[in-house]
């Protein structure tokens, strides 16, 4: 089954559903894009104070681009763009969070990046629970599209025609036995050093490319646990709030995972500012359950 008729036979608003054909239009475009630009930095710094690559600011552009002149958001904020953009006579409300190229800097070693995108029905800077979808796209062997929408979260892979075919409807997150951490070890803190002897001491296997939606993609497919915690001299560890955790823990939290800082629900989080950081622990339930119970012992 097609996207489209997909979301036709989920009765998803009309307005809802024509956004997300349109970002997956916009999807195909920065795939066929990376060919030629792989090395190049743009010279110029986010608002994370990180070094932009020109597929950065190009994927940033095409996406944000199709949705002015398609006036179907009225708010969007990016990773890659200062501040809140607001669409002059928006024909929705949606509000719109962006991380267009997530892993980019694994391009020029041909590893799998993507796209990961929030919807809100308005303002964006709002709890991750508000969100009315979430989505994001690979770019990998295959190029594939991950969406909950419509109360599940469903898997739909781009065919040769260059449509996106539902390949799994209502995604649920096993058990399994993955790890993934960021952060360097010796800058670890006490309650994330014992959490990971734990998990290594119940046979939890290592896999940790640097591209936090494909490490994440894994661990929804295979069970288990993606952390990139607070480390010492950054209590708010690397990732985002809006553009990265907040999608991710949308669509893992409606397959039946869970997502946290160590203490709490990322998704009931209030940002105080677009740029605001998170540790971030997704995956499993239990995974989750058992590094708030260390941070719990150890306040
Ligand atoms: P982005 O390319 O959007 O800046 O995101 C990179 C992030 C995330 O994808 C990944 O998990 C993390 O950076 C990797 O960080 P380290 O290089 O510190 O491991
Ligand atoms: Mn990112
Ligand atoms: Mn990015």
């Amino acid at each position: 089954m097609k996207l489209n008729e997909f979301l036709t036979s989920k009765n998803v608003d009309s307005g809802l559903a024509e956004l997300v054909e349109l970002l997956a239009e916009q999807s195909q475009t920065i795939k066929r894009g990376f060919l030629g630009h792989t090395e190049d930095v743009a010279g110029t710094i986010n608002i994370y104070g990180e070094e932009q690559l020109v597929l950065d600011k190009w994927a940033d552009e095409v996406i944000v681009s199709s949705l002015q002149k398609s006036k179907l958001a009225h708010w969007i904020t990016s990773e890659e763009q200062p501040e809140v953009i607001e669409i002059e006579n928006a024909k929705h409300d949606f509000g719109i969070t962006l991380d267009p190229l997530d892993g980019s800097s694994l391009i020029p070693v041909n590893l799998t990046v993507g796209t990961i995108i929030g919807i809100y029905p308005g303002e964006v800077l709002n709890p991750g629970k508000n969100m009315i979808s979430a989505m994001y796209f690979l770019y990998g062997p295959l190029t594939t599209l991950t969406i909950s929408i419509a109360g599940g979260v469903h898997d739909f892979v781009l065919d040769r025609n260059n449509e996106y075919i539902l390949q799994k409807e209502n995604l649920t997150i096993p058990d399994g036995k993955i790890y993934a951490s960021g952060a360097l070890r010796k800058d670890w803190l006490p309650p994330h050093i014992t959490y990971v002897s734990q998990l290594e001491e119940e046979g939890y296997k290592l896999r940790y490319s640097g591209s936090f939606v494909a490490d994440v993609h894994q661990i929804l497919h295979k069970g288990g646990i993606f952390s990139y915690p607070a480390y010492k001299g950054k209590e708010s560890g690397k990732l985002r709030l809006l553009v990265e955790a907040n999608p991710l823990g949308k669509i893992v939290t409606d397959a039946g995972g869970a997502i946290s800082n160590g203490k709490e629900n990322i998704l009931d989080v209030m940002p105080t500012a677009i740029s605001n950081r998170t540790p971030i622990y997704i995956g499993g339930k239990k995974e989750i359950e058992q590094i708030e119970n260390i941070v719990k012992k150890a306040a």
